[in-house]
């Protein structure tokens, strides 16, 4: 059966990146912009179902839900060559039309008013799957429709399908220059989200992801479509084991186990390499590609998708190496030996100390000019020191209850800010907890009094 998995995106970082996925998707399963299945694409073996489906007449169609406030971004998908790709009932766009306006508090609002006409087309994907596994949501969280929404969806979600997986791929704003003036009380109020009614999150840092596009493609101002590409590179390999199954970690039941060993602690960080021109305009060559090359740069924290400080403390609590292409499993064993005699990846000292990894095969419909990739999907808890900055650049808005009367205007908040203090002790609880995730004692974490009534 195909454990089936929905994807659910919301505002303009959600559609356009999720385009760009989708895009790739088809790509390396011989699909076609209109969904037609090519003559060529002959070689079989791969897992279309899992996230498309066929119609009557054998197009496929993505399990895709495409959600808006407004307009623009889902009517340039519907302009594009990939207009006939989507089932057009699994597209949502606001009557009203203007967008959340930045404010998370509007866009959670709206998800109050479209909950029918948005949970119907959810409730006809997970009607039509065999054995739904979970749903994927791709947002940003700085907005106000991509987190507001995205916040109220997750926790309907979680409400309806309690026994389903969520996992999120979370567009984080660039700390240096964020576009949105409120992004720390967006951020935060959907970070208890995240936290609260998410399986696993993985984080992309729009401010990494810039660091990433000047390194590897020399371009210092990049686009939306440049950044959109490395992020759908790096999701389209997280799904690359459910896609192209082996013998394990063929169902993302089977990746968020391994890790992630304990429920709140679920934000994950990603690597990539080699990032070549096959997938992103303008990329610089790579020139050798073994296993241990591949492997010891994902470890290299400039290759990481999230901006985090430096930490003598800061250590692994799990490491899944997703690599594809041709490999011999005793370059893998060897390339294992030589990271851990070097010691190039310092883990938690309460749990198994070894990194994980699936062999996956990849397309053959993409041609690529290098032997070998990998994704690293790690949980490490230097991520604590992002939700430290969060937290900071949120202090310093609320000293002042700084631009706060968008926020007024809707009921939830009307005359009650404890929302904002909720949310902040959820994130301060998280932080430490990644924080005690440094220490042997973490294994008695929570369990004292003092734990619980934190
Ligand atoms: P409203 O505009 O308020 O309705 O909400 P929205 O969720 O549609 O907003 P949006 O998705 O534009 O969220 C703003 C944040 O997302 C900012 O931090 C942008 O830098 C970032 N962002 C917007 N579009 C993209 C994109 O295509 N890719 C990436 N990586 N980030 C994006």
């Amino acid at each position: 059966m195909p454990r089936e998995i929905v994807t659910v995106q919301l505002g303009q970082c959600g559609n356009q990146m999720g385009s760009v996925y989708w895009q790739r998707l088809c790509a390396e399963h011989g699909i076609n912009n209109e969904g037609i299945l090519e003559e060529w694409a002959t070689e079989g073996g791969d897992r279309k179902d899992v996230f498309f489906y066929q119609a009557d007449d054998e197009h496929y169609i993505p399990r895709a839900i495409l959600v808006d406030l407004e307009p623009r971004v889902i009517n340039n998908i519907l302009a594009s060559p990939y207009h006939s790709l989507y089932n057009p009932e699994n597209i949502y766009i606001s009557k009203d039309g203007g967008g959340a306006g930045n404010i998370w508090a509007q866009g959670y609002s709206a998800g109050e008013r479209i909950y029918e006409d948005v949970m119907e087309m959810v409730d006809r994907e997970a009607e039509g799957s065999d054995s739904l596994e979970g749903f994927m949501l791709m947002h940003s969280i700085a907005g106000g429709t991509g987190s507001g929404l995205g916040s109220y969806m997750l926790e309907r979600l979680n409400d309806k399908f309690p026994k389903k997986l969520i996992q999120t791929y979370s567009v984080f704003p660039n700390a240096n220059e964020g576009d949105v003036v409120v992004q720390p009380y967006n951020s935060l109020l959907t970070l208890k989200r995240l936290t609260n009614h998410a399986d696993s999150v993985v984080v992309l840092d729009n401010g990494a992801l810039a660091r990433l596009c000047a390194d590897r493609l020399r371009v210092q101002t990049p686009s939306f479509d440049q950044t959109n590409q490395l992020a759908s590179t790096v999701i389209a390999a997280s799904t690359q084991t459910l896609r192209y199954p082996g013998y394990m970690n063929n169902d993302l039941v089977g990746i968020i186990a391994s890790l992630i060993p304990t429920p709140r602690c679920h934000f994950l960080m990603t690597s990539y390499t080699p990032f070549t021109s096959d997938q992103i305009d303008k990329a610089k060559p790579i020139r050798r590609t073994t296993v241990l090359d591949v492997m010891r740069r994902l470890l290299q924290p400039k290759n990481r998708m999230v901006s985090t400080t430096p930490s003598k403390t800061a250590c692994y609590i799990s490491i899944l190496n997703i690599i594809q292409g041709e490999v011999d499993p005793t370059d893998v064993h060897q390339s294992l030996l030589r990271i851990r005699e070097r010691q190039l990846a310092t883990f938690i000292p309460w749990g198994p100390a070894s990194i994980q990894v699936a062999l996956t095969r990849r397309s053959p419909y993409v041609t690529t000019s290098h032997r070998v990739s990998g994704l690293m999907l790690a949980n490490h808890t230097s991520i604590a020191s992002l939700f430290k900055r969060m937290l900071d650049q949120y202090d310093r808005l609320r000293k002042r209850n700084a631009f706060l009367d968008q926020y007024k205007k809707e009921s939830m908040f009307h005359n009650d800010l404890s929302e904002f203090d909720e949310s902040r002790a959820t994130v301060d609880e998280l932080l430490k907890e990644y924080k005690a995730c440094e220490s042997p004692d973490y294994i008695s974490y929570g369990t004292s009094l003092d734990d619980h009534a934190a």
